[in-house]
């Protein structure tokens, strides 16, 4: 939550007028955030011997805290399996979180009834790796988009159903000629574009992009996201854009957060964090992207170990047993999440 002071009557009205909104009766405004995330925990239970009992925890999403404002795109980036779709998954309690709280326009999320929480979902829409999965191969692309308009009362006749459709087909780059063709018939970039109509139809003001374009050749990549980048243009929605391509993450975000083994470790605006990044672990993602100019050199570091949620060490930070600068300190007690700069968080004993 960002918190400004302001002094006087007449710059709190101004500010309230621009869209902030005040917390409380003293001076401080709270910035109007789309989504605001606290404390957020997944932990998965993990079960063996013959009657199935939960012998221990995974602590896949452990106290993770970040806020994002409206038309925002927040990007999510780590290795796999460090927590990022159990994250995208738990704000839209796709999942049920262990802990935490979740805020959307104010309203908190993770309090809500399943009844209060479906009639919400049309403003928060996820689009997956593998359409294919995601995509019923059984239904023609008028009901894969149409399904959620019927569903949420935005279109009462299958005319308007139908108009509708078309009207987001065009805007994804599809024609109106697909309207009864299966996903089958459509090539891996195309299904992509469908996935997004079925999800922008309901016209979200958040859009979780989990590896939306992972899985497509690097041409069709780069067309999806100048679609992402069009549609945030014309309708002012967020994404939370999950990916493993730190050059695709900085095409597209404004903002990007470093995950790992279920914490944030970094948070800083784009261009400051490829610039000056500070947590070791954000230093070594960025040190494996290729560099295209062989005369720029960068201080290379190589991870080496596993991770997994089972090597979770019992205290300390979570990437000591990798750090090449980790000392006693970092062995003994889990580093908090500093401010060092105007927007940039990192959790790391060394890095003020
Ligand atoms: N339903 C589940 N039951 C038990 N453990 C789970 C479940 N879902 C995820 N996990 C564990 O939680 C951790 C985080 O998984 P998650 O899928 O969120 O990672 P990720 O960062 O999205 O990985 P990837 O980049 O491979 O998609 C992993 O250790 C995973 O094994
Ligand atoms: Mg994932």
């Amino acid at each position: 939550m960002a918190l400004i002071r302001v002094e006087g009557e007449r710059s709190r009205k101004l500010l309230t007028s621009a869209g902030f909104s005040v917390v409380n009766k003293g001076m401080g405004i709270k910035m109007a955030n789309l989504l605001e995330v606290n404390n957020l925990k997944k932990y998965f239970p993990v079960r063996s011997g013959l009657l199935g009992l939960t012998r221990s925890w995974v602590r896949a999403v452990d106290r993770v805290s970040f806020t994002m404002a409206p038309g925002e795109t927040l990007g999510l980036v780590g290795e796999s399996g460090c927590g990022k779709t159990t994250v995208g998954r738990s704000i839209l309690r796709l999942i049920e979180p262990t802990g935490g709280e979740v805020f959307f326009q104010g309203v908190e999320l993770t309090a809500l009834s399943k009844r209060r929480m479906r009639a919400l979902r049309p403003k928060m829409q996820v689009v997956s790796q593998d359409p294919y999965s995601s995509l019923n191969p059984r239904m023609v692309v008028l009901d894969l988009v149409g399904e959620g308009l019927s569903e949420h009362g935005l279109a009462r006749t299958a005319q308007e159903k139908k108009d509708l459709v078309v009207e987001v087909l065009e805007r994804v780059g599809l024609s109106a000629d697909f309207l009864y063709r299966y996903p089958h018939e459509f090539s891996g970039g195309q299904r992509q574009r469908i996935a997004i109509a079925r999800a922008i139809a309901l016209k979200p003001e958040l859009l979780v992009c989990d590896e939306a374009v992972s899985a497509l050749d690097v041409s069709i990549q780069a067309q999806i996201i100048n679609l992402l980048m069009e549609l945030r243009q014309e309708s002012k929605m967020a994404y939370l854009f999950i990916a493993h391509d730190l050059a695709v993450v900085k095409h597209i975000s404004h903002r990007v957060a470093v995950m790992y083994l279920g914490q944030i470790v970094e948070l800083a605006p784009t261009a400051e964090l490829f610039a000056r990044p500070l947590h070791p672990y954000t230093k070594a993602l960025l040190a494996a992207i290729p560099v295209p100019d062989p005369e720029y050199k960068r201080e290379r570091l190589i991870l080496s170990g596993e991770v997994g949620a089972e090597t979770i060490p019992g205290q300390g930070c979570r990437f000591a047993g990798r750090c090449p600068q980790a000392g006693e300190e970092c062995r003994r007690s889990e580093p908090p999440s500093v401010c060092v700069g105007q927007d940039h968080e990192v959790k790391c004993f060394y890095a003020g």
